[in-house]
């Protein structure tokens, strides 16, 4: 298992590039499916999460590879096996999103249900709801979700897909997936308007889809009877994006980040500004400054157009160094706060009550041993430890290779000092 060692503090500069979406890249994947030939993807990410897709996808028949250009290709001419293992879901839970499109295409599927993970609980209860008003019949036997399509296939239906936190991005992606071959009329009410779902539904829409409101809250899917393959370019990952700002401003440093949609990221680009972080628009991207002091802020984290959860964790490794208190309110994904120990053991001084935690700004953090609990909250820790004093072990950094590639290699050459490791034998 690597480890990451990581030298402080440090001040970044110079140009990145912004990988392509993982977030869009996996339900797109799974959008090839639909497709019944030879599609490629162009911009996917070669993350271990696109690569445990990959495998899922083999499973059940596909032929997937990456091509020596970058693109990855998903031939579905065969889908044979509609069955998402456990051994596969268990390890990466956006798998649950070939649900959709294996019971629009195969008229059946069996799905391990995906368990909950250092972030939650995780339900699908939407995923399917919605797809049972389609009209699949949906039971769980052994741990699995065994959908079957009625005699007459899925039909149109008007589905509102709202839970108590708000919309589901791939639940959302699930059912309109289904919906695209689906005899009628679907209409899908409190549907996710993340970018990466307007990606997806873009994809589908040149496969032949005819999903109208995309990007918006009402989707409105006109279903076709046959899907074709596609080329198709991903968009920019905001994620990562977000990440390399928070990068800048942490270091005080100066970053010029190209293959970046500022417009998918208003309330980031507003929060970092609130701080006192200089963003301004370029023609492939944004600059962003950092500088030295920073104004402490509140910020609640909500679906799209609002702060992604995605994106809490590395503000609050920013936040704990600002020149006074804030607050980090969690409304997404409520126990999300696994961070908040490890900053602390960094000298940090964060406070967790219920779905909020306290950032009393700290003067400087200190390196420290520290563990990896999921992807983000691993991105916070490499944040944090480019700005502390000393040598910083973070460890399972696999969980930082789920969603950033060779992140050392994209942050070593703008002045960051991250150097991977075998850990010891436990
Ligand atoms: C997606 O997860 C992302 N994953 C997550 O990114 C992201 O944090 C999340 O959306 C929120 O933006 C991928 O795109 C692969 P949800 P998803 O269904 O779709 C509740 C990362 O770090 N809910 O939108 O699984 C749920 O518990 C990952 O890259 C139900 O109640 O999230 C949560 O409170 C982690 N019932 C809220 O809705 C359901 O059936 C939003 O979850 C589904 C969800």
């Amino acid at each position: 298992m690597d480890v990451f060692q990581i030298e402080g503090p440090v001040r970044l500069s110079g140009q990145v590039t912004v990988n392509g979406s993982k977030n869009a890249s996996l339900p797109i994947m799974a959008a090839a499916i639909l497709a019944g030939g030879p599609s490629s993807f162009v911009g996917v990410p070669n993350l271990s999460d696109v690569r445990v897709f990959g495998e899922l996808l083999g499973h059940l028949g596909c032929r997937v590879q990456r091509t020596p250009e970058g693109h990855i290709a998903i031939d579905s001419t065969v889908v044979d096996n509609p069955v998402g293992e456990y051994e596969i879901v268990r390890k990466m839970r956006a798998s649950v999103c070939i649900l959709g499109p294996l019971l629009a295409r195969c008229g059946r599927a069996e799905v391990s249900m995906p368990g909950g993970c250092a972030i939650g609980d995780r339900p699908i209860n939407l995923h399917l709801r919605g797809l049972r008003e389609l009209g699949a019949e949906i039971h769980l036997k052994n741990g699995y979700v065994i959908a079957e399509t009625p005699a007459g296939g899925l039909k149109g239906a008007s589905i509102f897909l709202g839970g108590s936190f708000g919309s589901t991005v791939l639940g959302t992606a699930n059912v309109m997936m289904a919906a695209t071959l689906a005899k009628g009329r679907t209409v899908i009410e409190s549907a996710a308007c993340e970018p990466e779902i307007a990606d997806l539904a873009h994809c589908l829409n040149e496969m032949g889809a005819r999903i109208g409101g995309i990007g918006s809250p009402r989707l409105v899917i006109e279903g076709v009877s046959r899907l074709q393959p596609v080329e198709y370019r991903v968009i920019p990952d905001r994620i990562e994006a977000g990440t390399f700002m928070v990068a800048a401003a942490i270091t005080a440093g100066e970053l010029d980040l190209v293959n970046c949609r500022l417009d998918d990221m208003m309330a980031v680009v507003d929060k970092l500004r609130d701080i006192g972080i200089t963003v301004e628009a370029t023609d492939r991207g944004c600059t962003v400054a950092g500088r030295e002091r920073l104004k402490p802020t509140d910020v609640t984290t909500q679906p799209y157009p609002g702060f992604p959860t995605d994106l809490q964790a590395q503000l609050m490794a920013l936040l704990a160094l600002a020149d006074g208190n804030s607050v980090v309110i969690e409304k997404i994904f409520p126990d999300r706060f696994m961070h908040v120990a490890e900053l602390n053991r960094m000298a940090a001084d964060l406070r967790k009550e219920g779905p909020a935690v306290i950032v009393a700004g700290v003067k400087k953090l200190v390196a420290a041993p520290v563990m990896a609990s999921d992807l983000r909250a691993s991105a916070a820790l490499v944040l944090a430890a480019m700005a502390a004093e000393g040598t910083t072990t973070v460890n399972r950094v696999y969980h930082i290779d789920r969603g950033y590639e060779r992140i050392e290699e994209r942050l070593n050459p703008l002045g960051a000092k991250i150097y991977r490791k075998d850990a010891p034998a436990p």
